[in-house]
């Protein structure tokens, strides 16, 4: 299943890598581009949340759902009903979704996946800025799990500032946290 819009490679140069300085209508049309805005996602849209993590997840999710003594369709039920899945749009083109859940003090994302057109444009980067800016208030730190066969979003989060809490070496996953502190009064 994929959404479809237009590919915007210069935005593939995110500001951090630091390998030059952008020009000022560079750096807009990157803040445009990473300008999100998120709502509930539909019944409909959740089963295309689901189509896409078994896309993404296929080789490692069954097994590991095996491990947890879990089926696909109670996983599928899980992600109905545990938390919430949020629809990410730019502009008004639903370009992915993010699922998370607040346990306590701690916020867990349980999965962000985009439709493969979105991907590589610095969206993923702006949905961690963009939960760190709404929960830094009410939890202490982000929460999240990756799979070893998943190398570049686990480089993304260590690049976000995730840092292994718990390796699950049967499983190849790892449990990765980011501290969040409170804004300063
Ligand atoms: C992981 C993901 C949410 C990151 O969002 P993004 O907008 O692509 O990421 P950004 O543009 O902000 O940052 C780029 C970095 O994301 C990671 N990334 C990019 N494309 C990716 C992909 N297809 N799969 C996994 N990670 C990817 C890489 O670390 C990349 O840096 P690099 O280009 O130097 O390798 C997104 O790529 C995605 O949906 N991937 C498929 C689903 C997935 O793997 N989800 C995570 C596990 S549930």
């Amino acid at each position: 299943m994929s959404n479809c819009g237009p590919e915007a490679p210069e935005a593939r140069r995110r500001p951090a890598d630091g390998q030059r300085t952008l020009s000022l209508g560079e750096r807009i049309r990157y803040a445009r581009l990473t300008m999100l805005t998120y709502r509930k996602a539909t019944a409909k849209e959740r089963d295309a949340f689901l189509v896409l993590l078994r896309e993404k997840t296929g080789g490692y999710l069954e097994p590991t759902l095996r491990v947890m003594g879990m089926t696909w369709d109670e996983f599928a039920d899980m992600v109905r009903t545990v938390g919430e899945v949020r629809a990410i749009l730019r502009t008004r083109t639903v370009v992915g979704f993010a699922w998370i859940e607040r346990r306590d003090r701690t916020l867990h994302v349980h999965g962000v996946a985009l439709e493969p057109p979105f991907r590589g444009q610095g969206i993923g980067t702006a949905v961690f800025r963009d939960l760190e800016e709404e929960f830094r208030a009410s939890v202490d730190g982000i929460e999240l799990g990756v799979h070893d066969s998943n190398p570049r979003a686990r480089a993304l989060y260590e690049r976000l500032g995730f840092h292994v809490e718990t390796a699950l070496p049967d499983v190849g996953f790892s449990v990765l946290r980011k501290p969040i502190s409170a804004p300063r009064a």
